[in-house]
C-alpha cells in the first residue's frame, strides 16, 4: 500500500510538498472520506475534488511521432523529444533507442530501463522499419538483402528491402547502430535524403507528428512480439 502524498505526487507529477498540501487542504477523499493525514496508507478510489486520481503507474511508456530538428537526448543546449511530451512525469523518461536529430518518425519514450535494453539490443532482433526517401537508383537497396559491411567492419544486412518508387524505400533491419540506415544506404551508394521510423516490433506509428500517446498493455506486447524470426 501507498501513503495517499506519493500517490498523488506520483499520480498527478507533482511534489510530495504540493501533495501534501493537497491532502491537508481537505481537497482528497479516499473511499468517499475526507483524509487530512498525508502518511495514510491508501487503497481503493482516491479523489481530488470529486474526480477520481488514477492509481500510479510505476513505468511510464510513450510513443512520440518525432519530427526533424528534435534530438533524441533528455538534456542539453538543442530542442529534445522530451520537450515535446507534456507528460506530468516527463522528467522521468529517456528515449528507448535513437533517431537522429533530422531522422522523423517513431521513438518510445520510457522510465523502464530493461524495456529499453530490450528493444534496443541488437541480440534481441526487434525489427524497426523505416521510409527512406534516397538519392540515387533505389534498386541498389536491394543489395542490402546480401550482408553490408559498415565502414567499422560491422556485417549488417536487412532482412525486408521494398522499392515503393523510385526515390523511396522500405527497409526493415533488426539491430540499432548509429547512424546504421545512412551507413548502410552509403555503403550501396545511396544518400539519405528523408528517414522516417514507422514501425518498432509489432507496433506502427499511428499518432500525427509531433503528437504522443501512452502505450497499452497490447502495444508492449506488440513491441517484443515483432522478433525477426529469421534471425
Ligand atoms: N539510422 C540512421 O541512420 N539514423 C537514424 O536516425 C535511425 C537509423
Amino acid at each position: 500500500m501507498t501513503r495517499l502524498d506519493k500517490y498523488l505526487s506520483k499520480s498527478l507529477g507533482i511534489s510530495r510538498k504540493d501533495s501534501k498540501r493537497l491532502v491537508l487542504s481537505g481537497r482528497v477523499r479516499v473511499n468517499g472520506k475526507i483524509v487530512r493525514d498525508p502518511s495514510k496508507k491508501v487503497e481503493g478510489s482516491v479523489q481530488l475534488d470529486g474526480k477520481v486520481i488514477e492509481k500510479p503507474r510505476d513505468k511510464i511508456y510513450i510513443m512520440l511521432n518525432k519530427p526533424s530538428g528534435f534530438v533524441s537526448s533528455t538534456r542539453g543546449d538543442q530542442p529534445t523529444v522530451l520537450d515535446l511530451v507534456d507528460h506530468p512525469r516527463n522528467k522521468e523518461l529517456f528515449p528507448a533507442g535513437r533517431l537522429d536529430k533530422d531522422a522523423k518518425g517513431l521513438i518510445i519514450l520510457t522510465n523502464d530501463g530493461n524495456f529499453a535494453h530490450l528493444v534496443t539490443s541488437p541480440k534481441k532482433h526487434v525489427e524497426k522499419e523505416y521510409e527512406v526517401v534516397i538519392d540515387g537508383r533505389s534498386e541498389n537497396a536491394m543489395k542490402l538483402l546480401n550482408g553490408i559491411k559498415l565502414r567499422d567492419g560491422y556485417l549488417t544486412k536487412a532482412t525486408r528491402v521494398e522499392i515503393l518508387d523510385g526515390k523511396t524505400v522500405r527497409i526493415v533491419v533488426t539491430e540499432g547502430k548509429y547512424h546504421q540506415i545512412k551507413r548502410m544506404m552509403a555503403a550501396v551508394g545511396l544518400k539519405v535524403k528523408e528517414l522516417k521510423r514507422i514501425r518498432i516490433g509489432g507496433l506502427t506509428l499511428d499518432v500525427e507528428e509531433g503528437k504522443w500517446r501512452e502505450l497499452t498493455k497490447e502495444d508492449l506486447k506488440k513491441i517484443l512480439s515483432g522478433h525477426d524470426r529469421s534471425a
